[in-house]
């Protein structure tokens, strides 16, 4: 039976962070699904991305730890992705610890702790404190 691993994200500026975490939910498997959270969700959360949604989908597409990926467009698609995928573990990093037990109807959830002192955000900053030439 193929052990089958499902994650959601944005994957904005793609970063060592996201590099790590997708390596380690691969491991816990032998396929890894990502849901990549569209342009109009991010925007239904009030946030936005700087590379859009068909690009963040083309570079975790090419990321040997991913199998597939697929629109994250809404709060309430995961279980019926789960049990559609026949995901059989939901993994997320632990900042999002204890958000999703509800899903363990679904499947087992684990949450994995992040990699320290980087983020999309903290890219974002970085790369604006730069001075301009
Ligand atoms: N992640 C991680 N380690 C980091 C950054 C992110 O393990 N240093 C994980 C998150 O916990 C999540 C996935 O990568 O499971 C996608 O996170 P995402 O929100 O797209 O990346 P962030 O860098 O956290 O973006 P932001 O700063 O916009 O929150």
């Amino acid at each position: 039976m193929v052990k089958r691993i499902i994650t959601y994200g944005t994957f904005d500026l793609f970063h060592i962070g996201h590099v790590r975490l997708l390596k380690r939910l691969r491991a816990l498997g032998d396929e890894l699904y990502v849901g990549c959270a569209t342009d109009a969700f991010n925007k239904m959360k009030d946030k936005s991305s700087i590379i859009p949604f068909e690009e963040r989908v083309e570079v975790l597409s090419a990321c040997r730890y991913v199998d597939y990926v697929f629109p994250e467009e809404n709060w309430e698609q995961k279980p019926s992705d789960i049990e559609g995928f026949g995901a059989h573990v939901f993994g997320i990093g632990d900042d999002w610890e204890g958000k999703f037990d509800y899903l363990s109807k679904h499947c087992e959830v684990i949450y994995l702790s992040r990699t320290d002192e980087v983020s999309t955000t903290q890219l974002i900053q970085y790369v604006q404190c730069i001075p301009k030439r």
